[in-house]
């Protein structure tokens, strides 16, 4: 899978995909990611990418015509299977999202910033509006990489046991059961004694019931799902 980022603040996007599991997917060859500085196609000598808004108010607005030549800078090279505008009002992101656009090829994903994006280019360019949660960061880039963390680490073969992202929390819309490693007692606290039984059936079943007792009493709305 390929990923381009287009982002006015790159620097903010050097280190999430130098580490772990990322790391791996790029060195793996399964993931490609590349980062674009809207600013190299800044307006002017001042390389002008953002203006206030019409109609007045604070913060500024980035401008159409940067992002339209960056955006289409990539698009004459390759076909995006999704433009992916990173926004607060966008659909809010899910393992079910996530899962779907860990299928795709060619990912574009804009990151805004300032009061953000002029229309024109969502209505013109971007294909998907993703929110990474009900709050307001300064800007896309850390919603892009916890978007990007969240496909790269589903593509197969980057995590070692290939079982282990199946099992994951809200794979099934169910929370994940509680992990032990040793020591077997903590400062008085016992490891279930089931974990210790080498019963794998038990093992599973007592899983499994950890998971519906979390999910219940924890998202109630989740379980919801679940039941349905
Ligand atoms: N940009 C600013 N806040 C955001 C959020 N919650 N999700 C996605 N992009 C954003």
């Amino acid at each position: 899978m390929r990923i381009d980022i287009i982002s006015a603040v790159p620097e903010l996007l050097e280190s999430p995909f130098r580490h772990s599991i990322l790391k791996r997917a790029k060195e793996r060859g399964l993931l490609e990611v590349y980062v674009h500085n809207l600013r190299e196609y800044g307006l002017g000598k001042h390389k002008q990418i953002d203006d206030y808004q019409f109609g007045g108010g604070a913060g500024m607005v980035m401008m159409p015509e940067p992002l339209a030549n960056a955006i289409e800078a990539l698009t004459v090279q390759r076909r995006y299977d999704e433009i992916i505008y990173m926004t607060p009002d966008g659909t809010t992101l899910r393992q079910s999202l996530a899962n779907r656009l860990s299928l795709m090829q060619n990912l574009l994903i804009i990151a805004g910033h300032y009061k953000g994006i002029d229309e024109r280019i969502r209505e013109e360019f971007v294909t998907l509006e993703i929110s990474i949660g009900d709050y307001v960061l300064s800007g896309g880039e850390l919603p892009a990489a916890v978007l990007v963390d969240a496909i790269g680490r589903l593509l197969p073969g980057v995590l070692n046991d290939e079982t282990s992202a199946l099992l994951d929390s809200f794979q099934d819309n169910l929370l994940a059961p509680p992990v032990y490693t040793r020591p077997a007692e903590f400062r008085g606290r016992k490891v279930p004694e089931v974990l210790l039984s080498g019963n794998f059936k038990a093992i599973d079943e007592w899983r499994l019931e950890q998971s519906l007792e979390r999910t219940r009493t924890r998202r109630p709305d989740l379980f919801r799902r679940f039941e349905e």
